[in-house]
């Protein structure tokens, strides 16, 4: 496959998730978030995608690169972190885009304080996948490019 031809997928990490690593690893583990971006480009790689790989605190950023990316990336996996709780501009923007969404965690927050059972960005994803911790990811990357390649 020419790099050309590979599609690309925006991948989307909210509020503290720069902080894995040393945040809580007995809820997120001991990955960093540079050791997952590594794992999955690797496994991009190998399904023909070029990962663009994405970390901010701020939710107007992400709400600004979700609006940009419209008719550039093929599917946005994100890990909206406590924006996941909180935020209707982060549904609003990722209704705005005709593209496959798969939200994402590490942890399985259906088992952690009431106020994380609720998301507001669920209703623009194609799926969710939680509790797998870094694996999470991959998962996601991996139902990202079974949507894509059945379209
Ligand atoms: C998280 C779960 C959220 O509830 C939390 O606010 C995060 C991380 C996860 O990946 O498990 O920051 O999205």
């Amino acid at each position: 496959m020419t790099e050309s031809s590979k599609k690309n997928i925006l991948v989307l990490n909210g509020p503290n998730l720069n902080m894995l690593g040393t945040r809580e690893p007995e809820i997120y583990g001991s990955e960093t978030l540079e050791d997952i971006e590594i794992n999955m480009t690797a496994r991009a790689e190998k399904l023909g995608y070029i990962l663009d790989f994405r970390q901010t605190n701020s939710e107007s950023e992400l709400v600004g690169w979700i609006q940009q990316a419209r008719n550039k990336t093929s599917a946005i996996l994100l890990n909206a972190g406590a924006f996941t709780h909180t935020s209707v501009a982060i549904l609003d923007a990722l209704q705005a885009v005709d593209m496959p969404v798969i939200e994402l965690h590490l942890s399985n927050i259906f088992k952690r304080e009431k106020f994380r059972h609720h998301s507001y960005v669920s209703p623009a994803a194609n799926g969710v996948i939680c509790g797998f911790g870094g694996n999470s990811y991959i998962l996601a990357l991996e139902a990202a490019h079974n949507i894509l390649s059945n379209d």
